[in-house]
């Protein structure tokens, strides 16, 4: 199964990819992620991305679809993946099409999580994650238990840089229009799903999960 997330930043893909992926036995892709880490330890690659990265703007196409074809060519990727922040133009759509095209697989179903821009700005600016073991915390919506501390690996959490709310805002006007062309594009393939990313995160796992289970009968909405 090849599944794509999709929706604006801090819409909860991060927090669903990690509980669906494992239920169902796929590789979790963040393009965010790798570029984060690619940052971290200095390569080329991250550096390049992270120019973009801290201005809100997206990493141009060449680079981040040959890093994500690169992925999902290794072995890990063959059960099935879960692709959360890509694609995220219609080109990086078109060039993932035709590389599992090539391979006689293709993507099953786009759940689309939506969510009120003005509820993702506090999401964003709350957020903290681990940088060891890649967990995702919200101060005010899910707090570790001891205060700014990993719960499942006990590293000290961070913030993100591009979670500065002038940032947060850049990040939402880049993607707001590439968003609703990418709904577009899997929309007229038949395989979007729209679910309500609102309310507690194991309500939304729960859509999900409805949607992935409908994937096929032609339900669009699942609220
Ligand atoms: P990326 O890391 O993908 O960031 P993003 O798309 O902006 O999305 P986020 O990771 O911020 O949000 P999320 O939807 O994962 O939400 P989360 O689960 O963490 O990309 C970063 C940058 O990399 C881009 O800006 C771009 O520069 C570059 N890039 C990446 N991919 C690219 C590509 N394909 N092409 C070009 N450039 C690319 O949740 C957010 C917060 O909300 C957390 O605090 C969480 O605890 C909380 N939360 C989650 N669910 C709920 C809920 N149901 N109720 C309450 N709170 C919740
Ligand atoms: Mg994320
Ligand atoms: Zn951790």
């Amino acid at each position: 199964m090849q599944i794509i997330l999709l929706g604006l930043p801090g819409a909860g893909k991060g927090t669903q990819a990690k509980v669906l992926a494992e239920r169902h036995g796929l590789l979790h892709i963040s393009t965010g992620d790798m570029f984060r880490q690619a940052a971290a330890e200095g390569t080329d690659l991250g550096r390049r991305a992270q120019e973009f990265m801290s201005r809100g703007e997206l990493v141009p196409d060449e680079v981040t679809i040959a890093m994500l074809l690169e992925r999902i060519a290794r072995p890990d990727a063959a059960a099935g993946i879960m692709l959360d922040g890509f694609p995220r133009t219609i080109r990086q759509a078109e060039a993932l099409d035709r590389a599992l095209g090539e391979r006689g697989a293709q993507i099953d179903v786009v759940l689309y999580m939506q969510v009120p821009e003005a509820l993702l700005m506090q999401r964003l600016t709350g957020r903290w994650s681990c940088p060891s073991c890649g967990a995702i915390y919200h101060e005010l919506t899910n707090p570790p238990k001891r205060s700014r501390v990993c719960d499942r690996c006990g590293a000290a959490l961070m913030q993100r840089e591009d979670d500065r709310p002038e940032t947060v805002q850049a990040r939402l006007d880049t993607n707001r229009a590439w968003t609703e062309a990418l709904a577009a594009y899997y929309g007229k393939q038949g395989k979007l799903r729209e679910v309500d990313g609102t309310g507690e995160p194991g309500k939304v796992t729960a859509r999900l999960e409805g949607a992935l289970r409908g994937a096929g009968s032609g339900a669009r909405g699942v609220r």
